[in-house]
């Protein structure tokens, strides 16, 4: 019987996720502040905070009209109601000395921004935050001292939060002018997958011809990216880990080795082909995966952590799997490492300088237009459908990158995804396991 009552509010919070989180903060709007008492709890008030504004100019001040834009803001850490679309009106955001304002077409989801969801990624500034890490867009207005970025220029834009909406101010140093024939949506995706991967593997790795490199997540953003790079190399052998439905479109982009970890031990299947294991790992995982990855290395081989997907099992924070992923971590002194003739690397894009990232962000443009990378995009989603886009990637149906559109979804338009719709594909372990855990949490608490 309770676990029926369970059932039944389940599907009414699925129906609630699925329905668009739309606040109007707009001054136009009948009576906005009762709107937004009635759409957000008191301890979520939305993010109101127009960008900086610049001293004024004549054209500047021309500018200083109120204007509508559409922003993507996390309203508290939780599932996916906290993500709420929201309409600001204010007076035109105007970029200061050294800044641009960008008109936003289009927008990366990242892993991080599930982690973020949860209170689990200290990069992303507390709630009520505009969220986004990169997309692409149209510079509208320049500030003071700008020389090298003007009105109309096309450009991706990388900065710690603040991207998804349609209007940005940020640095001009965190732009980066599109190639000609760049489209938004690539530009959108490149920056934290290609640069994240390119680093690992270049900067940290120094992948060679003829070495071996396990990528986990091999189907996701980071990993399809990664795959393209190892092909700049010569005789690069590629294990790639991913869900099997998956498997047919890695070994197409380049993974020699596919696996599938959800039936098979990966590292088995790696010992049968290769028994001295291989000479990089890349483990966006952490915990256990950790440790296996590590035992993974040939001598003198490195193992480079960037991630702990382990401790995300569903869309709300899940406290047992952050403790084991913690109590299985790697642990050794470095006379074992010496021992062992292997490394261990760290790596976190968002705490590398500017510098270092523009000067990857160019070499990574030049292989773009040489025809040598290219993102590959799994699925459209507006800003409305954010819910439903993070939990395509939460419930592991993503083959490459998820992109926001902040432009409104059109009444007629058919869903733009180049993967099969979420019901065809295989019910991921994710998905099975949240659901439990949300049911185990529920009876819990109608026990106490
Ligand atoms: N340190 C850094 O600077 C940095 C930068 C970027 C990304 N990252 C890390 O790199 C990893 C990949 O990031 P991404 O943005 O490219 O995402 P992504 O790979 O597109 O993420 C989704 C895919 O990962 C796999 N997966 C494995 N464990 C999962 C889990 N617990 N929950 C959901 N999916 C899981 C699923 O595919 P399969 O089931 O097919 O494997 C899923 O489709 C993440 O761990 C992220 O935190 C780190």
């Amino acid at each position: 019987m309770r676990i029926r009552q369970t059932e039944k509010r389940q599907q009414a919070e699925r129906k609630s996720e699925r329905a668009p989180q739309v606040a109007i903060m707009s001054d136009e709007a009948p009576t906005p502040t009762q709107q937004q008492q009635q759409q957000q709890p008191e301890q979520e008030k939305p993010q109101d905070e127009p960008p900086q504004e610049s001293a004024s100019s004549p054209a500047a001040e021309e500018q200083q009209q109120p204007v509508s834009w559409r922003a993507v803001v996390l309203t508290g850490y939780g599932g996916y109601d906290k993500v709420r679309l929201q309409v600001k009106t204010h007076d035109k955001p105007r970029p200061k000395a050294g800044e641009v304002l960008v008109r936003v077409k289009a927008c990366g989801l990242n892993f991080a921004e599930l982690l973020g969801r949860q209170g689990l990624y200290d990069l992303l500034p507390a709630p009520p935050v505009v969220m986004g890490m990169e997309g692409s867009g149209v510079i509208e207005a320049v500030g003071d001292g700008v020389e090298d970025r003007k009105v109309g220029d096309r450009v991706i834009v990388f900065s710690r939060s603040g991207v998804w909406q349609e209007l940005v101010v940020v640095s001009a140093t965190c732009t980066f002018p599109m190639p000609e024939q760049m489209s938004f949506e690539d530009g959108a995706a490149i920056p934290i997958n290609y640069l994240t991967a390119y680093m690992m593997l270049f900067d940290v790795a120094n992948l060679r011809p003829e070495k071996s490199v396990l990528i986990h997540m091999a189907a996701g953003g980071v990993g399809i990216a990664a795959t393209q790079l190892c092909q700049t190399v010569q005789d690069v052998t590629i294990f790639g880990t991913a869900s099997a439905s998956k498997h047919e479109a890695i070994v197409q982009g380049g993974v020699t080795h596919p696996i599938d970890y959800r039936t098979k031990d990966y590292v088995e299947e790696i010992h049968k082909i290769s028994s001295k294991g291989v000479d990089i790992v890349l483990d966006p995982l952490g915990g256990s995966d950790t440790q296996k990855g590590f035992g993974l290395l040939k001598p003198l081989g490195i193992l480079i952590v960037f991630g702990a997907a382990n401790c995300v099992t569903g869309q709300r924070k899940n406290l047992l799997a952050m403790a084991k992923t913690w109590y299985n971590q790697l642990s050794l002194n470095t006379l074992k490492l010496m021992q062992a003739n292997k490394a261990i690397a760290g790596f976190h894009l968002g705490h590398l300088s500017e510098e270092l990232v523009s000067r990857t962000m160019t070499k990574l443009l030049e292989l773009y237009v040489q025809g040598k990378i290219k993102p590959h995009i799994d699925s459209r989603y507006h800003f409305e459908e954010v819910a439903d886009a993070m939990r395509r990637m939460h419930e592991r149906q993503n083959i490459g990158k998820i992109i926001l559109l902040p432009e409104p979804k059109k009444e007629e338009e058919e869903p733009k995804s180049n993967a099969e719709p979420a019901e065809k594909v295989e019910k991921t372990e994710s998905a099975a396991n949240e659901k439990k855990e949300e049911a185990a949490e529920e009876v819990k608490e109608e026990k106490d």
